[in-house]
């Protein structure tokens, strides 16, 4: 069978025969024969945004892997920090590089004090915490003026352990600052989700120790958010990237693209979704109003997984770990038999909507104590290692700055009428 496609344009009888390679034609071929005629594709369906060697989504199989390593096994065996190794270096670190690496991030926690006291401080009192996450990423760049020499790679792996590093630190304080708690200053004797617990809870105590099982978790759902290839924020990392912006701008704006419910804050919706509902005797109601097209069934549905999310498969397991420390989310009930009525149902099914990695995740952070506010920021946290691995691949590839066509239906030429004549 050859690897090929031919097209022909039937308006002058030209053809082409562009090669098919790693499951893609290249548009630059096409060009060739075709110069001025677009593809028109919204929501980039049908169009490779660029050639990646990070992680790998097979949505058919509801199959994730980082670097080709099964993402159940880095679940169950490896911590975020190493998983952040992985994708940035495309190895497993060494057991010194992993000590040396775990140690500059460790020492990178702390925030100057003027992103705290003048910058995030001056947020109204009821700013939501992934609003101030969003600014105070981007405001991290006047701070770190060498951060524009984006090729110079000490300066780049400088600002990337800064960013792993301070982001614990910057969702915690905006969490302390939205409900009028104290600062808490990151303990460099906690490993990374350890430290995170303890900024986000600490009150009088020497030393915050959080729940091994509950630090554990949060470790694992750190890993399941880590990398994503290209979902929309880490699009918008590189289109951002593609302009040669300092890596805090462009986190900055795959922040402001996670804030969004269809993306990273839709494990806030599920759990808005699954309180509006209440009761299981109103689940069969609820769906047969989406149906109707009243709205969606929150945490439902992927654009690439046609299968079970594998990551919701994980998070289901570790949700049962949690709630024998902090005691059963009232809502699982409700979720667990909306899921097994939507899986029964022939629209989900003949439209492939299977639980995503939302549908859980938001009733372990809840019953963790964590407020809703907080998960879109609970995602950004360990996504900021994807970024950064794909921002770092994008410099990498010389690649061109993203700069997509249109097809221009709007008005014809016309002539502009003065404002007393209309
Ligand atoms: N509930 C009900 N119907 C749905 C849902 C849903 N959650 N998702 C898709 N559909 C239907 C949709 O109405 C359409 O039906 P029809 O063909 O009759 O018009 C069909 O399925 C295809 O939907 P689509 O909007 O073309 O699919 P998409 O690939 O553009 O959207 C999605 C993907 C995730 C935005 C969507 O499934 C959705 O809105 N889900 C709910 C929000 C959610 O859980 N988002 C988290 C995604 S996972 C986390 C992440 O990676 O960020």
């Amino acid at each position: 069978m050859t690897e090929s496609i031919t097209i022909i344009d039937n308006r002058t009888g030209n053809q082409l025969e562009i090669p098919i390679s790693h499951g893609g034609v290249s548009a630059a071929e096409w060009q060739k024969l075709l110069p001025g005629i677009w593809f028109h594709d919204p929501g980039l369906t049908a169009t490779a945004f660029c050639e990646s060697t990070i992680t790998v989504v097979d949505g058919e199989n509801g199959i994730l892997r980082y670097r080709g390593y099964p993402i159940e096994q880095l679940a169950e065996k490896s911590n975020y920090l190493e998983v952040a190794y992985l994708l940035l270096h495309g190895e497993l670190p060494s057991a010194v590089a992993f000590d040396q690496w775990r140690h500059e991030v460790t020492m990178h926690t702390f925030i100057h004090e003027n992103v705290r006291k003048r910058f995030l401080e001056g947020f109204h009192y009821d700013a939501h915490p992934m609003g101030m996450l969003v600014s105070a990423v981007a405001a991290l760049s006047t701070f770190y003026l060498d951060a524009k020499d984006i090729f110079d790679p000490e300066s780049r792996n400088k600002q990337i352990t800064r960013l792993i590093a301070k982001m614990p630190t910057l969702a915690a304080a905006a969490h302390r600052f939205s409900v009028g708690m104290p600062f808490v200053y990151p303990d460099n004797s906690l490993d990374f989700c350890s430290n995170f617990l303890s900024m986000m809870w600490k009150v009088a105590e020497p030393r915050f120790d959080a729940n091994p099982t509950l630090a554990r978790a949060l470790e694992i759902l750190f890993i399941l958010h880590a990398d994503h290839e290209q979902n929309c924020s880490t699009t918008a990392m590189r289109v951002v990237g593609s302009s040669h912006a300092d890596p805090y701008s462009c986190c900055a704006a795959a922040c402001a693209a996670l804030y969004g419910p269809r993306h990273g804050g839709a494990n806030e919706e599920v759990i808005k979704m699954l309180t509006e509902i209440g009761s299981i005797e109103n689940i069969p109601s609820f769906v047969e109003a989406v149906k109707q097209g009243h709205g969606r069934l929150q945490g439902f549905g992927h654009r690439v997984y046609k299968n079970y999310d594998p990551r919701a498969k994980i998070i289901k397991r570790t949700a049962d770990d949690v709630f024998a420390i902090t005691g059963k989310n009232p809502l699982l009930d409700i979720a667990l038999k909306l899921e097994e009525i939507a899986l029964n149902d022939e629209y989900f099914t003949s439209r492939r909507l299977y639980p995503n990695v939302d549908f859980y995740s938001g009733l372990i952070y809840q019953a963790m104590g964590f407020p809703l506010e907080m998960f879109p920021v609970l995602f950004a946290i360990p996504r900021t290692a994807g970024w950064l691995a794909h921002w770092q691949e994008l410099l990498d590839q010389d690649s061109k700055i993203v700069r997509p066509r249109q097809l221009y239906v709007g008005a014809e030429p016309r002539e502009y009428v003065p404002l007393s004549q209309r």
